[in-house]
């Protein structure tokens, strides 16, 4: 499971642009690098480099250029891939990644004032803020705290030429998570 994950980002969209002025693969690895420095565990780790997995779960159809997966599913699809090999200390994060940048518009003023163009975009077709009763089914989550950690990683992993660990450097960390029932 973990060099299937990792062989994602081998597909050619991992190399192309994420959003801005960088790949899907430099974004997942600062969001990786993020956490590392933040002190954050193994699984929260993993969680942030495998984030945006499924975005690379499909290839765009080569005549309309759309993707079958979306963007407002994208964090389901991958949290679903994942938990094929991981448990859910790596893939509740993933799965909420979404639901923390809504939850953390409508609960940290200067949140939504950070967000980079695109990302205000995706949080229309993302539903928006949370309501009061959505931020605290939110928060009753056990996963919460480390999806918001996760989400504040993700929004500053978009520096064009930041210095990254390589892709490699994680798999022993990928290894060590793996679910041993799970190993195929
Ligand atoms: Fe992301």
């Amino acid at each position: 499971m973990s060099a299937d994950v990792l062989s994602l980002f081998d597909r050619s969209l991992a190399r192309t642009r994420y959003s801005e002025s960088i790949t899907q693969l430099d974004h997942a690895l600062q969001c990786a690098g993020l956490a590392v420095e933040a002190g954050a565990d193994d699984a929260l780790v993993a969680a942030a480099l495998l984030h945006d997995i499924g975005h690379l779960l499909t290839v765009p159809d080569a005549v309309t250029g759309h993707r079958p997966i979306d963007d407002r599913v994208h964090e389901s699809v991958g949290a679903v891939h994942l938990s094929r090999g991981f448990g859910a200390e790596v893939t509740r994060p993933v799965a909420l990644h979404v639901a923390a940048k809504r939850y953390l518009c409508a609960v940290d003023d200067g949140y939504a004032a950070s967000l980079s163009p695109a990302s205000v975009h995706s949080l229309a077709l993302q539903g928006g803020p949370m309501t009061p009763s959505q931020c605290a089914a939110f928060r009753s989550d056990p996963a919460a705290e480390a999806a918001v950690a996760l989400r504040r990683w993700d929004d500053l992993a978009k520096v064009p030429g930041a210095e990254v660990a390589p892709l490699e450097s994680y798999a022993a960390l990928l290894d060590r998570l793996e679910r041993p029932a799970r190993r195929r």
